[in-house]
């Protein structure tokens, strides 16, 4: 049975729907997270599942038991999740204290509140700054204890938003290593909203893209990255490449799609006459100086338009009738002279396209 189930759910904040018809499950252990862009509601969605708020309109099931109404039931929940904000909150106390606080609250033993705190310390790499007062600690070391903080008192359900805004990579990675830790080793359900798209896909068993108040998709990284339900889901994901056409004629699986009078080969299932969008990843196309016997059923050739650096990377625009982008090592972009105004061949595979249809 699923931990969490969420159905039909919507809300709304002062009349302006914010929520449209979420449905989701989280099974035991598993790491959720949310990604979209900003407004679409995860924090919202997040305010939700943590019974913060309740929702204008449909249920939220803990282990199977209705959360949405009962004050009484919600309570008992709530006790069973955690929530750290996105801004980390810390006491005016030490780090050891902001740590310890909740396991005082539910009157344990001195002995044994010592001996976690020393260990989650040691988790979260701050065990020399037990005796600092948090105030005095960086952006990354306060979310950390406000992680830790958390995470002590071992609930079943963990909700982030947003755990590294605003944080420099090397606290990003030491974040990224404790979550991983919490999801791996203490096996406790995580639902994180993050910006970092990279993020999700590192550390999440499964991601829900939240498009304007909808859940427009929920999948593994793959499924998402690479077989973007819709075209905003391609768009938010950085496809890259989205080329609008018609499908002209279809075989054993393999389409052609015309677009403005050019055609590409792809693998598809959808029929003749369908208005559809071709999706490309810019890393599945590959840049030759003229055509090659290769095994990819699309060539195009055509004149460079833009070479853009990143790190060991090269974008690179290319019109060929098409407006592609490819995304080659900078050395291959050296090796083929590539640069705006030459010629170059650009190939991918029909299996690289992945055909989404146009409402
Ligand atoms: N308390 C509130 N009252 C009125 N509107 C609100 C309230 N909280 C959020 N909203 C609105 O609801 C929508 C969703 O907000 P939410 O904070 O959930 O988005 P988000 O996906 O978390 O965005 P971000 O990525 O910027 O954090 C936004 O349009 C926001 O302005
Ligand atoms: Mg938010």
């Amino acid at each position: 049975m699923s931990l969490i189930e969420i159905k039909n759910l919507c809300h709304r904040y002062s009349g302006q729907e914010v929520l449209k018809n979420i449905d989701m499950e989280l099974k035991k252990g598993e790491l959720l997270a949310l990604i979209g862009p900003t407004g679409a509601g995860k924090t919202t969605l997040l305010r939700l599942i943590g019974l913060l708020e309740t929702p204008t309109s449909g249920r939220i099931y803990f282990d199977g038991i209705d959360v949405t109404a009962s004050g009484r039931v919600r309570l008992e929940i709530r006790r069973r999740l955690a929530f750290v904000l996105q801004k980390p909150v810390v006491f005016n106390l030490s780090v050891y204290d902001n740590i310890a606080c909740g396991l005082r609250w539910r009157g344990q033993r001195r002995g044994d509140i010592k001996e976690k705190v020393s260990r989650i310390l040691e988790v979260i790499g701050l065990s020399a700054t037990g005796n600092r007062n948090a105030r005095t600690l960086s952006g990354g070391e306060a979310q950390r204890v406000a992680i830790a903080r958390a995470i002590i008192v071992e609930p079943q359900i963990l909700l982030l938003d947003e755990p590294t805004a605003n944080l420099d990579p090397i606290s990003v990675a030491k974040i990224e290593e404790l979550i991983s830790i919490i999801s791996r080793q203490y096996k406790t359900t995580i639902v994180m909203a993050t910006h970092d798209m990279s993020q999700g896909q590192r550390l999440a068993d499964r991601i829900g893209v939240l498009v304007d108040g909808s859940m427009v998709q929920v999948g593994d990284s793959r499924q998402v990255f690479s077989f973007p339900r819709n075209r905003q889901v391609a768009e938010f994901v950085g496809i890259g490449n989205i080329i609008d056409g018609v499908i002209a004629a279809s075989k054993a699986g393999v389409v052609t799609i015309n677009s403005g009078g050019t055609v590409i080969e792809a693998i598809s299932d959808y029929g003749v006459g369908e208005a559809v969008s071709a999706c490309i990843r810019p890393e599945d196309i590959i840049l030759s100086l003229s055509k090659t016997k290769s095994s990819a059923r699309n060539s195009f050739t055509g004149q460079v338009k833009e070479v853009v650096l990143a790190g060991s990377l090269a974008r690179v625009e290319i019109d060929c009738g098409l407006r592609l982008v490819a995304l080659v090592t900078k050395k291959s972009a050296d090796e083929l002279k590539l640069k705006s105004g030459h010629r170059v061949c650009a190939s991918f595979k029909a299996s690289g396209v992945h055909v989404i249809k146009r409402n």
